[in-house]
């Protein structure tokens, strides 16, 4: 294998341009186009049906896919779910019900503490179930079965392409699940299939977008700290655009679920720090438009992500709204990772950052 970087001054910025692709190809793996329906290309150990409660861990960027699917598996499967970074659940003592699912998230594979809560997880008769990009690597060969993302090569070592593949799996699996619970129906499940496969056209889409962002990220260069805020699957996202910009730019940044801002981070809010909104308009945009009134109205610079309607719908100063082409809601969050994903890596060069080698980061941490 020989890594190229193609037209493109950075891995990451290849692997940003590459999701289309690689999401389309794992796609193709988990569903059946012309039925209209996901198909799991493996057998389960479990019946969906059957399952009580899943408990999910992974680290870093995986973690947050993995939190963007409780809100998936909850809502389409009807299925409780538990999710904790690896480091604390490796070490948390949590009951465990034999028989139950444990779900873990990970590009490498090989990240010591997720490979922990796996080991944990087995001595406790779980099933184990890993969503992992590198086929040959120990957490692959040490579950139960294998959901792999295929992504191919993840060179940058802030996680882009691997997330969205790993959505893309989790959301095929909360799919499968409700269907197996009869909590979605045939044609509920042929409209979900029809917005999946809409998905990669959306996030060329929303790529075209880059030039605007790139703009916005001269602006962005200039914060010593941005707020991100979000609800429901844009909590995560929030999360993920906070963390991505630390890690590469390293500004201070954090992420907040939009309805947590007035216990504690409105405090904060002046006209020096940007809040970035990720806002699609689905059912709690209303909430989070008036979560943006709180921040307008204290002076604070709003950057708001959304989509045509959403953007139609808020008369809002902001300082700049990013457009997104629309999405059903559920797939939204895959859409919505890519302008989230560019903005972080075009302020990162902006500032002249060495965005595929950041500092005390490395691409997998196999270490405690
Ligand atoms: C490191 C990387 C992140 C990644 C995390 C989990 O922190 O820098 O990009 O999300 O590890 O890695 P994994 O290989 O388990 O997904």
């Amino acid at each position: 294998f020989l890594a190229d970087k193609g037209n493109h001054r950075h891995f990451m910025a290849k692997e940003i341009h590459e999701q289309p692709e690689v999401v389309g190809r794992t796609l193709a793996h988990y569903v059946n186009f012309t039925a209209g329906r996901v198909e799991i290309p493996f057998d389960l150990p479990f019946d969906f049906k059957n399952l009580k409660r899943v408990s999910i861990s992974a680290c870093g960027t995986a973690y947050l896919a993995g939190l963007v699917s409780k809100y998936w598996f909850e809502r389409l499967a009807r299925i409780p779910v538990e999710i904790d970074v690896a480091s604390e659940f490796r070490y948390r003592e949590a009951p465990l019900e034999p028989g139950s699912l444990a779900l873990f998230v990970s590009q490498s594979g090989e990240t010591a503490d997720t490979l922990a809560s796996l080991r944990y997880a087995s001595a406790e008769k779980q099933h184990i179930l890993s969503v992992v990009n590198v086929a040959t690597s120990t957490m692959a060969r040490e579950s139960d079965v294998v959901a792999a993302t295929l992504a191919g090569v993840e060179i940058g070592v802030a996680s882009t392409k691997a997330f969205t593949c790993q959505l893309t799996v989790l959301l095929c699996l909360a799919i499968a699940a409700g269907r197996a619970r009869g909590t979605l129906s045939a044609a509920d499940e042929k409209e979900l299939v029809d917005a999946l496969i809409g998905v990669p056209g959306l996030m060329s889409e929303a790529i075209k977008r880059e030039h605007q962002v790139e703009m916005l990220a001269r602006e962005l260069s200039k914060a010593k700290d941005v707020l991100y805020l979000g609800r429901g699957t844009s909590y995560p996202l929030a999360l993920e655009g906070a963390l991505k910009l630390k890690e590469i730019s390293y500004i201070h940044a954090e992420g907040y679920a939009a309805g947590e801002l007035k216990h504690g981070p409105i405090a904060l809010i002046d006209e020096t720090m940007p809040v970035i909104v990720i806002a699609p308009h689905d059912a709690l945009f209303e909430k989070t438009v008036s979560n943006m009134q709180e921040v307008a109205a204290r002076g604070g610079r709003i950057i708001l992500i959304t989509d045509e309607k959403g953007a139609l719908e808020t008369d809002l100063d902001t300082m700049a709204t990013i457009v997104m082409p629309s999405a059903h809601p559920i797939v939204a969050p895959i859409v919505h990772a890519v302008p989230v994903q560019l903005l972080a890596y075009h302020t990162a060069v902006f500032m002249g950052k060495d965005v595929d080698q950041p500092r005390n980061l490395a691409k997998s941490v196999t270490v405690e």
